[in-house]
Protein backbone atom coordinates (compact mmCIF):
# COMPACT_ATOMS: atom_id res chain seq x y z
CA UNK A 1 0.00 0.00 0.00
CA UNK A 2 1.69 3.04 -0.78
CA UNK A 3 -0.88 5.84 0.95
CA UNK A 4 -1.51 6.49 4.14
CA UNK A 5 -5.07 6.47 3.55
CA UNK A 6 -5.53 2.55 3.59
CA UNK A 7 -8.77 2.19 4.12
CA UNK A 8 -9.83 3.94 1.44
CA UNK A 9 -10.12 2.61 -2.35
CA UNK A 10 -9.87 5.35 -4.67
CA UNK A 11 -7.50 3.93 -7.38
CA UNK A 12 -5.72 0.22 -8.45
CA UNK A 13 -2.55 2.91 -8.58
CA UNK A 14 -2.70 2.78 -4.90
CA UNK A 15 -2.27 -0.61 -4.52
CA UNK A 16 0.72 -3.10 -5.10
CA UNK A 17 0.62 -5.71 -7.20
CA UNK A 18 0.41 -8.46 -4.87
CA UNK A 19 -2.91 -7.14 -3.12
CA UNK A 20 -4.76 -6.11 -6.55
CA UNK A 21 -4.12 -10.25 -6.97
CA UNK A 22 -5.46 -11.01 -3.45
CA UNK A 23 -8.69 -8.82 -4.04
CA UNK A 24 -9.21 -10.53 -7.40
CA UNK A 25 -8.22 -13.88 -5.90
CA UNK A 26 -11.13 -13.33 -2.69
CA UNK A 27 -14.03 -12.31 -5.61
CA UNK A 28 -13.48 -15.46 -7.15
CA UNK A 29 -13.32 -17.20 -3.98
CA UNK A 30 -16.66 -15.21 -2.85
CA UNK A 31 -18.06 -16.15 -6.65
CA UNK A 32 -17.50 -20.17 -5.87
CA UNK A 33 -18.72 -19.88 -2.48
CA UNK A 34 -16.66 -18.88 0.24
CA UNK A 35 -18.14 -17.44 3.63
CA UNK A 36 -18.31 -13.55 3.40
CA UNK A 37 -17.75 -11.44 6.12
CA UNK A 38 -20.63 -10.52 7.77
CA UNK A 39 -20.58 -6.47 8.29
CA UNK A 40 -24.50 -6.42 9.91
CA UNK A 41 -22.90 -3.81 11.99
CA UNK A 42 -21.78 -1.29 9.37
CA UNK A 43 -24.00 1.29 7.10
CA UNK A 44 -22.91 2.57 4.16
CA UNK A 45 -23.86 5.50 1.93
CA UNK A 46 -24.09 5.43 -2.02
CA UNK A 47 -23.72 8.70 -3.42
CA UNK A 48 -23.83 8.44 -7.43
CA UNK A 49 -23.51 12.38 -9.02
CA UNK A 50 -23.37 10.81 -12.42
CA UNK A 51 -25.62 8.04 -13.79
CA UNK A 52 -25.23 4.87 -13.39
CA UNK A 53 -26.91 1.02 -13.57
CA UNK A 54 -24.09 -1.22 -12.74
CA UNK A 55 -21.62 0.22 -10.35
CA UNK A 56 -24.88 1.44 -7.88
CA UNK A 57 -26.72 -1.72 -7.94
CA UNK A 58 -23.82 -3.92 -7.66
CA UNK A 59 -22.72 -2.14 -4.93
CA UNK A 60 -25.59 -2.22 -3.50
CA UNK A 61 -25.91 -6.03 -3.70
CA UNK A 62 -22.61 -6.32 -2.78
CA UNK A 63 -23.98 -4.59 0.31
CA UNK A 64 -26.46 -6.69 1.19
CA UNK A 65 -24.56 -9.98 0.75
CA UNK A 66 -22.32 -8.57 3.65
CA UNK A 67 -25.50 -7.97 5.61
CA UNK A 68 -24.09 -3.54 5.66
CA UNK A 69 -26.95 -1.16 6.28
CA UNK A 70 -27.53 1.08 3.51
CA UNK A 71 -28.47 4.69 4.63
CA UNK A 72 -30.27 5.95 1.06
CA UNK A 73 -28.87 8.82 -0.38
CA UNK A 74 -30.42 10.43 -3.79
CA UNK A 75 -28.19 13.41 -5.11
CA UNK A 76 -31.58 15.28 -6.58
CA UNK A 77 -33.81 15.31 -3.68
CA UNK A 78 -30.64 16.30 -1.38
CA UNK A 79 -28.95 19.48 0.07
CA UNK A 80 -26.79 19.21 -2.50
CA UNK A 81 -29.76 20.76 -4.73
CA UNK A 82 -29.52 23.88 -2.47
CA UNK A 83 -25.77 24.29 -2.99
CA UNK A 84 -24.26 21.73 -0.59
CA UNK A 85 -20.58 21.35 -1.14
CA UNK A 86 -19.42 17.42 -1.69
CA UNK A 87 -17.11 17.38 0.72
CA UNK A 88 -20.31 18.85 3.49
CA UNK A 89 -22.12 16.25 2.21
CA UNK A 90 -19.83 13.23 3.03
CA UNK A 91 -18.64 15.15 6.18
CA UNK A 92 -22.94 15.44 7.17
CA UNK A 93 -22.98 11.56 6.15
CA UNK A 94 -19.86 11.29 8.35
CA UNK A 95 -21.46 13.12 11.30
CA UNK A 96 -24.75 10.66 11.82
CA UNK A 97 -22.46 7.62 11.82
CA UNK A 98 -22.02 6.49 8.17
CA UNK A 99 -19.25 4.11 8.15
CA UNK A 100 -17.96 4.37 4.33
CA UNK A 101 -18.70 6.26 1.39
CA UNK A 102 -18.92 4.83 -2.04
CA UNK A 103 -18.78 8.13 -4.47
CA UNK A 104 -19.16 8.59 -8.02
CA UNK A 105 -19.03 12.19 -8.97
CA UNK A 106 -18.03 13.47 -12.46
CA UNK A 107 -14.63 15.48 -11.21
CA UNK A 108 -11.75 13.61 -12.54
CA UNK A 109 -9.92 13.43 -9.13
CA UNK A 110 -12.83 14.59 -6.86
CA UNK A 111 -10.98 12.51 -3.85
CA UNK A 112 -7.82 14.24 -3.93
CA UNK A 113 -8.99 17.00 -1.50
CA UNK A 114 -11.75 14.71 -0.03
CA UNK A 115 -10.13 12.04 1.25
CA UNK A 116 -8.11 14.62 3.65
CA UNK A 117 -11.86 15.68 5.57
CA UNK A 118 -12.92 12.43 5.85
CA UNK A 119 -12.24 9.86 8.62
CA UNK A 120 -14.22 6.99 7.16
CA UNK A 121 -13.21 5.08 4.13
CA UNK A 122 -13.73 6.70 0.47
CA UNK A 123 -14.68 3.97 -1.81
CA UNK A 124 -14.27 5.93 -5.62
CA UNK A 125 -17.63 4.41 -8.17
CA UNK A 126 -16.02 6.81 -10.95
CA UNK A 127 -14.59 10.09 -11.22
CA UNK A 128 -15.21 12.01 -14.24
CA UNK A 129 -12.58 10.97 -17.08
CA UNK A 130 -10.15 9.85 -14.32
CA UNK A 131 -10.19 6.03 -12.91
CA UNK A 132 -12.63 3.38 -12.28
CA UNK A 133 -10.93 1.22 -9.96
CA UNK A 134 -14.04 -1.26 -9.10
CA UNK A 135 -14.84 -1.74 -12.69
CA UNK A 136 -11.39 -2.47 -13.54
CA UNK A 137 -11.10 -4.78 -10.58
CA UNK A 138 -14.22 -6.94 -12.19
CA UNK A 139 -12.23 -6.55 -15.53
CA UNK A 140 -9.16 -7.98 -13.76
CA UNK A 141 -11.32 -11.11 -12.79
CA UNK A 142 -13.13 -11.69 -15.61
CA UNK A 143 -9.95 -12.11 -17.38
CA UNK A 144 -8.15 -14.27 -14.55
CA UNK A 145 -11.17 -16.25 -14.40
CA UNK A 146 -10.53 -17.40 -18.38
CA UNK A 147 -7.17 -17.18 -18.83
CA UNK A 148 -5.66 -18.07 -15.54
CA UNK A 149 -3.21 -15.28 -15.50
CA UNK A 150 -2.01 -12.11 -17.67
CA UNK A 151 1.63 -12.47 -18.77
CA UNK A 152 1.60 -13.22 -22.40
CA UNK A 153 -1.68 -12.00 -23.04
CA UNK A 154 -2.90 -8.92 -25.05
CA UNK A 155 -5.50 -6.94 -24.90
CA UNK A 156 -6.57 -4.24 -27.02
CA UNK A 157 -8.75 -1.93 -25.93
CA UNK A 158 -10.82 -0.17 -28.26
CA UNK A 159 -13.01 3.40 -28.71
CA UNK A 160 -13.08 6.50 -26.54
CA UNK A 161 -9.52 6.24 -24.83
CA UNK A 162 -9.16 9.59 -24.12
CA UNK A 163 -12.66 9.82 -22.35
CA UNK A 164 -12.92 6.96 -20.47
CA UNK A 165 -11.95 6.22 -16.86
CA UNK A 166 -12.49 2.34 -17.09
CA UNK A 167 -8.94 2.99 -20.20
CA UNK A 168 -7.15 4.80 -17.90
CA UNK A 169 -7.64 2.40 -15.11
CA UNK A 170 -7.52 -0.88 -16.89
CA UNK A 171 -4.01 0.02 -18.79
CA UNK A 172 -1.98 0.81 -15.51
CA UNK A 173 -3.15 -2.32 -13.98
CA UNK A 174 -3.37 -4.80 -16.82
CA UNK A 175 0.91 -3.47 -17.02
CA UNK A 176 2.07 -3.82 -13.70
CA UNK A 177 0.24 -7.97 -13.96
CA UNK A 178 2.22 -8.49 -17.34
CA UNK A 179 -0.18 -8.13 -20.12
CA UNK A 180 0.74 -6.19 -23.17
CA UNK A 181 -2.09 -3.60 -24.14
CA UNK A 182 -2.45 -1.85 -26.92
CA UNK A 183 -5.41 0.72 -27.67
CA UNK A 184 -7.95 1.20 -31.25
CA UNK A 185 -10.38 3.87 -31.97
CA UNK A 186 -10.76 7.11 -33.39
CA UNK A 187 -6.78 8.71 -33.66
CA UNK A 188 -8.55 12.08 -31.91
CA UNK A 189 -9.89 9.85 -29.50
CA UNK A 190 -5.82 7.78 -28.64
CA UNK A 191 -4.50 9.25 -25.59
CA UNK A 192 -0.40 9.25 -25.27
CA UNK A 193 -0.44 9.78 -21.57
CA UNK A 194 -1.86 6.03 -21.33
CA UNK A 195 1.58 4.65 -23.15
CA UNK A 196 0.06 1.78 -25.50
CA UNK A 197 0.88 1.41 -28.88
CA UNK A 198 -2.39 2.05 -31.27
CA UNK A 199 -3.19 -0.17 -33.64
CA UNK A 200 -6.71 -0.47 -36.37
CA UNK A 201 -9.23 -2.48 -35.37
CA UNK A 202 -8.38 -5.01 -37.39
CA UNK A 203 -4.81 -5.27 -35.51
CA UNK A 204 -6.86 -5.10 -32.53
CA UNK A 205 -8.89 -8.68 -33.26
CA UNK A 206 -5.79 -10.64 -33.24
CA UNK A 207 -5.63 -9.74 -29.20
CA UNK A 208 -6.35 -12.23 -26.79
CA UNK A 209 -8.75 -10.07 -24.99
CA UNK A 210 -10.93 -7.51 -26.88
CA UNK A 211 -12.28 -4.50 -24.70
CA UNK A 212 -14.50 -2.43 -25.90
CA UNK A 213 -15.50 1.16 -24.86
CA UNK A 214 -18.52 3.12 -25.17
CA UNK A 215 -18.33 6.69 -26.45
CA UNK A 216 -18.27 9.05 -23.64
CA UNK A 217 -20.80 11.69 -25.55
CA UNK A 218 -21.37 13.79 -22.10
CA UNK A 219 -17.48 14.51 -22.03
CA UNK A 220 -17.23 15.76 -25.36
CA UNK A 221 -17.54 19.36 -26.25
CA UNK A 222 -20.52 18.87 -28.74
CA UNK A 223 -18.14 20.30 -31.48
CA UNK A 224 -17.06 16.89 -33.53
CA UNK A 225 -19.73 15.26 -35.78
CA UNK A 226 -20.59 11.59 -35.24
CA UNK A 227 -22.12 8.84 -37.00
CA UNK A 228 -22.72 5.82 -35.36
CA UNK A 229 -22.99 3.97 -38.56
CA UNK A 230 -19.86 5.00 -40.02
CA UNK A 231 -18.06 4.41 -36.20
CA UNK A 232 -19.14 1.05 -36.63
CA UNK A 233 -17.77 0.12 -39.95
CA UNK A 234 -14.85 1.89 -39.28
CA UNK A 235 -13.59 1.05 -35.74
CA UNK A 236 -16.41 -0.92 -33.88
CA UNK A 237 -16.48 -5.12 -33.55
CA UNK A 238 -18.86 -6.15 -36.60
CA UNK A 239 -19.58 -9.53 -37.26
CA UNK A 240 -17.51 -10.08 -39.68
CA UNK A 241 -14.71 -8.91 -37.59
CA UNK A 242 -15.73 -11.33 -34.88
CA UNK A 243 -14.79 -13.84 -37.32
CA UNK A 244 -11.60 -13.15 -37.47
CA UNK A 245 -10.99 -13.65 -33.39
CA UNK A 246 -8.48 -16.20 -32.12
CA UNK A 247 -10.41 -18.89 -30.65
CA UNK A 248 -10.19 -18.85 -27.46
CA UNK A 249 -10.54 -14.60 -27.12
CA UNK A 250 -12.80 -12.75 -25.14
CA UNK A 251 -15.29 -10.05 -25.59
CA UNK A 252 -15.60 -7.46 -23.07
CA UNK A 253 -17.38 -3.99 -22.11
CA UNK A 254 -18.01 -2.47 -19.46
CA UNK A 255 -21.19 -1.39 -20.26
CA UNK A 256 -23.87 0.14 -21.14
CA UNK A 257 -23.40 -1.13 -24.52
CA UNK A 258 -24.67 1.22 -27.15
CA UNK A 259 -25.44 -1.87 -29.63
CA UNK A 260 -24.87 -1.29 -33.45
CA UNK A 261 -22.40 1.36 -32.62
CA UNK A 262 -18.96 -0.66 -30.88
CA UNK A 263 -20.38 -3.61 -30.89
CA UNK A 264 -23.21 -5.39 -33.38
CA UNK A 265 -26.02 -5.83 -31.42
CA UNK A 266 -26.35 -9.84 -32.21
CA UNK A 267 -22.60 -10.41 -30.56
CA UNK A 268 -23.18 -9.01 -27.50
CA UNK A 269 -24.96 -12.78 -26.54
CA UNK A 270 -22.58 -14.53 -28.43
CA UNK A 271 -20.30 -17.11 -26.96
CA UNK A 272 -17.03 -15.24 -26.52
CA UNK A 273 -18.88 -12.36 -24.79
CA UNK A 274 -18.26 -11.85 -21.51
CA UNK A 275 -20.28 -8.77 -21.07
CA UNK A 276 -23.23 -10.19 -18.70
CA UNK A 277 -20.51 -12.40 -17.02
CA UNK A 278 -18.29 -8.98 -16.19
CA UNK A 279 -21.86 -7.72 -14.00
CA UNK A 280 -22.39 -10.99 -12.71
CA UNK A 281 -18.64 -10.56 -11.02
CA UNK A 282 -19.12 -6.73 -10.21
CA UNK A 283 -20.79 -8.12 -7.08
CA UNK A 284 -18.01 -10.40 -6.19
CA UNK A 285 -15.65 -7.52 -7.20
CA UNK A 286 -16.93 -4.76 -5.05
CA UNK A 287 -17.70 -7.60 -1.86
CA UNK A 288 -13.94 -8.05 -2.12
CA UNK A 289 -13.71 -4.29 -2.09
CA UNK A 290 -16.07 -3.31 0.78
CA UNK A 291 -14.89 -6.23 2.99
CA UNK A 292 -11.04 -4.90 2.25
CA UNK A 293 -11.99 -1.39 3.59
CA UNK A 294 -14.22 -2.44 6.54
CA UNK A 295 -11.51 -4.58 7.70
CA UNK A 296 -9.19 -1.74 7.61
CA UNK A 297 -11.04 0.02 9.55
CA UNK A 298 -12.06 -2.01 12.51
CA UNK A 299 -8.33 -2.65 12.41
CA UNK A 300 -7.07 1.07 12.20
CA UNK A 301 -10.13 1.85 15.24
CA UNK A 302 -7.89 -1.44 17.13
CA UNK A 303 -4.61 0.72 16.32
CA UNK A 304 -3.50 -2.99 14.81
CA UNK A 305 -3.01 -1.05 11.50
CA UNK A 306 -1.64 2.45 10.86
C1 LIG B 1 -18.65 2.83 -17.25
C2 LIG B 1 -18.52 4.15 -16.51
O1 LIG B 1 -19.48 4.63 -15.91
O2 LIG B 1 -17.42 4.66 -16.55
N1 LIG B 1 -19.80 2.11 -16.93
C3 LIG B 1 -19.83 1.33 -15.82
O3 LIG B 1 -19.53 1.78 -14.74
N2 LIG B 1 -20.14 0.04 -16.01
C4 LIG B 1 -18.48 2.97 -18.70
C5 LIG B 1 -19.38 3.90 -19.46
O4 LIG B 1 -20.22 4.60 -18.92
O5 LIG B 1 -19.22 3.93 -20.67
Amino acid sequence: MKTKTKANFLTLEMFETIEIIELIDRAIELKHGARAMDLSDMTVANLFFENSTRTKCSFQMAEHRLRMKEIPFDVSTSSVQKGETLADTCRTLEAIGVDMLVVRHGETGYYEQLQNELNIPLINGGDGSGQHPSQSLLDLMTIRETFGQFTGLTVAICGDLAHSRVARSNVDALKRLGARVVGSGPVDWADPTLGIEHVGIDDAVEADVLMLLRVQHERHDGTMAFDPGDYHAAHGLTIARYGKLKDHAIVMHPAPINRGVEIASELVEYPKSRIFEQMTNGVYARMAILERAMRMKKEMEMGTSR
